[in-house]
């Protein structure tokens, strides 16, 4: 016997994802519903080697559903993840509605999977931020071993992290600069992101910082310790798929830096490739439709007395969100619902 799933957003970046992932991993589905706005009513989505029609959200009643992986925006979140949740099915959502609710569990698999136990308060699990996940996968067997006191990060984000409409922007704005009269201007992005970089991801913050830079702060504490300090700078990039990661460390301890390659070499989820050479590093377009995270450039920094430096790379659309809500979905029924 296996799970009925909803998969919510089925036809945007996410949600196809997710329903790949599904199929990819042989989750043990007796029966899938792929939903979406009214817009979408029928629009096709593949799960495997199967076609399936796209249902209306609004109508769609979740009793009898075990497990619905949402991947729609906060706004409606808000009003469809309670009606999910109150009729029996664990929501695994995607958007940050629920991911600082002291009774929602905040979940990688591989970093904090016994925080499942808390999903019954609300019958919500809630998936990080995409920087976050990949982010807290290198930290937290290097914390711990040495014990992290400080962070301080530099994200290259692509695109995709945005939606479709801004993958559609970067192409149409990429091939737009080559054609005269065929100029795209920034809709999606406040400014041009073709050939661009841009140091702005979600809403200004009083103190100056993002809402994108201030979740990898509060995420990490609640995932990893709430004694790390994070300090973030996110910044978009003009690659359709894959984030990047500059990140600093400072621990308590000394660790040396082979010492480090190798608990990562072992740590569940990444993969290190890490050659001193050109070319010896991954970059974004090779870690497309991977389930790992990638570490590259381990090295010490000599400037303070325990630090370490180390280049994070993973598809965002995988491990920054529809891979992390399969595997939470696995955990799930591994430990609680045990079907299949
Ligand atoms: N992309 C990432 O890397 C990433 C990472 C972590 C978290 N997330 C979060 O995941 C969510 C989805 O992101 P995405 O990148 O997949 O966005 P997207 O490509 O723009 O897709 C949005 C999806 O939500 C559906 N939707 C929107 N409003 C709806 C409504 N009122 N009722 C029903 N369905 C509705 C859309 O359906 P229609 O096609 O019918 O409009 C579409 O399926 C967002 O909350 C995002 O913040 C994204």
């Amino acid at each position: 016997m296996g799970y009925k799933i909803a998969v919510v957003g089925a036809t945007g970046n996410v949600g196809r994802e997710m329903l790949n992932i599904l199929a990819e991993r042989q989750f043990p589905v007796d029966e899938i519903a792929a939903l979406a706005s009214r817009r979408s009513l029928g629009t096709e989505v593949s799960f495997g080697d199967a076609t399936l029609k796209t249902r209306d959200l609004e109508q769609f009643d979740f009793s009898g559903w075990d497990i619905a992986l949402f991947a729609i925006g906060s706004d409606a979140t808000k009003e469809y993840a309670p009606k999910a949740a109150k009729a029996g099915c664990v929501v695994i959502d995607n958007s940050s509605l629920y991911r600082y609710d002291p009774d929602v569990p905040l979940i990688v698999p591989e970093v904090n999977p016994d925080a499942i136990t808390g999903h019954s308060k609300k019958n919500i699990i809630a998936n990080p931020n995409c920087s976050t996940a990949q982010m807290v996968v290198a930290l937290k067997p290097l914390h711990d071993r040495a014990r992290i006191k400080r962070v301080v990060v530099s994200t290259y984000q692509s695109v995709s992290g945005s939606g479709k409409e801004a993958i559609d922007e970067l192409w149409n704005q990429t091939k737009g600069m080559y054609v005269p009269g065929q100029e795209v201007a920034p809709n999606v992005y406040p400014k041009q992101i073709a050939f661009n970089v841009i140091p702005h991801i979600d809403v200004f913050l009083e103190d100056g910082s993002t809402k994108e830079e201030w979740k990898m702060v509060a995420e990490t504490k609640k995932i990893v310790d709430p004694s790390i300090k994070v300090t973030a700078t996110c910044v978009r990039v003009p690659v359709f798929v894959g984030h990047s990661e500059a990140i600093n460390i400072e621990f308590e301890e000394f660790l040396d830096e082979d010492e480090a390659r190798d608990i990562l070499r072992e740590a569940p989820g990444i993969m290190v490739v890490d050659k001193r050479e050109p070319g010896g590093y991954i970059t974004p377009v090779e870690c497309v439709g991977d389930f790992a995270t990638y570490i590259s450039r381990i090295r010490q920094d000599s400037t303070i007395e325990n630090g370490i430096n180390l280049w994070c790379v993973s598809d965002n659309l995988r491990k920054g969100a529809a891979l992390n809500a399969v595997q939470i979905a696995e955990l799930l029924g591994q430990r609680v619902l045990k079907k299949g």
